[in-house]
């Protein structure tokens, strides 16, 4: 996603937005005379300060500004990964492959790392923020990871720091949730995908932590006898601590829950509502807020509640299902993932399922 379509959330002071760069790559030069911490994670201490990268030749992705001097006290300098360049953790190496897709925050390359397995290797771009910040940015998510252990959230195998660019080594999924999305899904795989991502949903909020970032390009799918749904990118999760919302630091546009507009806060209902778009999506083929939309026109969408009289409009039982997770105040909506499932089996969609049926 790019920056037009996240903003900070109504209500936050802007000394607390995090600013998002997507296109300037490095570490600004204003921290050039910091020095470098190690990296503050248990699992993945500072790597080999000797350790090089090697470029392959005609290697086709040039690293964006890739000489600007890091913070490094050795005067090193930062290079992306290309197409044959060899990182290295102190739980092995990983040789870097093609890239599978990158984010305002990550850039995410294929690779073979110890054990001769196949990984997805996340980067955490400095997008001109500050190494501590990057730094702080990558152990948040690498801590969640490891505290979020479940089949339905993406597994992380390791996690280390690399010539000053930090990394997570995932478990290789195939392909995000939106390669699938453009035209209509089958009410039964729907509703199987949905069934997995609430299944996930609820696991993290028994954890007591709200994802907020539940769009289809962070929702993974792997293929073994039947798609399997992976949530990824805890980037700006957040956990509640017992409170019942919490303000967000970055909204996208795009999944923006009416509450947000209200009252500048996220709770697990506004995860409910985002699993509720991206149910519409796959139900009908097109996002129910349409993308690119200028931004007043957006909050006046979402705030009118037009998605979920879209979703009404769909004219199913399935269709009002989701128009129940799209209302506007969270009181009409449904509590918990639990809740919604409950409902959602009793569908016919699910009940003669002919895509998956009981094992
Ligand atoms: N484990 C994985 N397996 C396969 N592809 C992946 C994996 N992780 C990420 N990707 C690909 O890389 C893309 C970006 O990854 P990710 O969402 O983690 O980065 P991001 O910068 O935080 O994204 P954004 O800010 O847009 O949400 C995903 O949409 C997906 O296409
Ligand atoms: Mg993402």
């Amino acid at each position: 996603m790019s920056d037009a379509t996240r903003t900070p959330p109504l209500g936050v002071p802007a000394a607390r937005i995090t600013q998002r760069i997507a296109a300037v790559t490095d570490y600004p030069a204003a921290t050039n005379s910091v020095p470098m911490p190690a990296p503050s994670h248990a699992p993945p201490p500072s790597s080999p300060s000797g350790a090089t990268i090697s470029i392959a030749p005609g290697a086709s992705r040039p690293p964006s500004n890739p000489t600007v001097q890091s913070t490094k006290p050795t005067g090193s300098f930062l290079r992306f990964p290309q197409q044959g360049s060899l990182l290295v953790s102190p739980r092995g190496a990983y040789l870097v492959h093609a890239t599978l897709g990158s984010g305002e925050f990550g850039a995410v390359y294929e690779g073979v790392g110890p054990f001769d397995q196949v990984y997805a290797l996340k980067m955490m771009r400095p997008a001109n923020r500050p190494y501590v910040e990057v730094q702080a940015e990558w152990s948040k998510e690498v801590q969640r990871l490891l505290s979020v252990r479940h089949p339905n959230v993406v597994y992380i195998y390791d996690a280390f720091e690399h010539n000053s660019l930090f990394y997570l080594a995932l478990e290789r999924c195939d392909h995000p949730l939106k390669a699938m999305l453009g035209r209509p899904l089958q009410d039964g795989l729907t509703i199987e995908l949905a069934r997995q991502l609430l299944a996930a949903v609820q696991f993290l909020h028994d954890n007591d932590i709200v994802h907020d970032d539940l769009h289809p390009g962070n929702v993974l799918i792997t293929h073994l006898d039947r798609p399997i749904v992976k949530i990824s990118d805890f980037g700006i999760s957040q956990e509640l601590r017992g409170l019942p919302a919490i303000r967000p630091n970055v909204v996208h546009h795009a999944i923006m829950a009416p509450e947000i507009l209200t009252t500048g806060f996220t709770t697990k209902q506004s995860d409910l509502y985002q699993v509720g778009l991206l149910m519409y999506w796959m139900l009908v083929g097109e996002p129910a807020i349409p993308p690119g939309m200028p931004y007043a026109d957006l909050c006046r969408w979402v705030a009118e509640g037009e998605p979920r009289r879209r979703a009404e409009g769909i004219g199913t039982p399935l269709g009002d299902l989701i128009a129940r997770m799209l209302r506007r105040r969270e009181q009409f909506r449904y509590t918990t993932a639990r809740e919604v499932w409950s409902d959602l089996r009793e569908l016919p969609g699910w009940k003669a399922r002919e895509l998956f049926p009981p094992k």
